[in-house]
């Protein structure tokens, strides 16, 4: 059969490098594609003294062309600065597998993006954030962006699955629109309160349920 895809990315398909969870990550994230409804998570160890990142790891919930992506980057990340890993584009990956088709770029994108935020989750959870703008109404919404309302396979905020946003010195407030005894909830709220408990002035999340 012919694939219309390169051999290098056939064979990071078939044997993906770094795959699973890492649970003593130093940094994760997981990433939703707007433009598939995919998910991938990526997780990194970081060597405090060299900034260096010794460790990655990868799971997918996407195509082959994520799972080949997801591998090649997690193989370029590792033994790379934090600074020079954030700087790996998807065009790179794509590169590196020996092209992806037009209609699959977004694939790569989803795991680069992967890698970024698997890293600024590291620099935030480590102080090592210097633009500090204020978390505002709209931080929050972009950041809860990227949490699946697992009933549709799209985000929370864009299925207004969200209401009731406030932020008052640093405490954030919300209701989700779920049961609290949804078999879903606990998932949720755990998603969310990765995504905004780590940012920089943010002291308190409170999260309510409709019921
Ligand atoms: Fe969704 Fe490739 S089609 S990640």
């Amino acid at each position: 059969m012919k694939y219309p895809y390169s051999d290098a990315v056939m064979e990071h398909f078939r044997h993906p490098r770094n795959v699973g969870k890492m649970d003593d990550a130093d940094g994760k994230a997981i990433e939703g594609s707007p433009a598939c409804g995919d998910m991938v998570a990526v997780y990194v160890k970081v060597d405090p003294e060299s900034q260096k990142i010794t460790d990655a790891k990868f799971e997918s919930y996407g195509c082959a062309s994520n799972i080949a992506t997801g591998s090649m980057i997690t193989e370029l990340a590792k033994g790379k600065t934090l600074e020079e890993a954030k700087n790996i584009t998807w065009t790179q990956a794509a590169e590196a597998l020996g092209g992806l088709p037009k209609i699959k770029a977004h694939c790569s994108v989803l795991a680069v993006e992967g890698l970024r935020s698997a890293i600024e989750n590291y620099e935030e959870r480590h102080g090592l954030v210097t633009e500090k703008t204020p978390t505002t109404i709209e931080v929050i919404r972009r950041r809860l962006r990227k949490v699946m309302n697992p009933l549709t396979g799209l985000d929370i905020i864009r299925t207004e699955m969200i209401k009731d946003i406030t932020i008052n010195e640093g405490a954030i407030s919300l209701t989700v629109d779920l049961p609290a005894n949804h078999q879903f909830a606990v998932a949720i709220k755990e998603e969310i309160m990765e995504k905004l408990e780590t940012l920089w002035d943010v002291k308190k999340v409170e999260i309510n349920f409709t019921e």
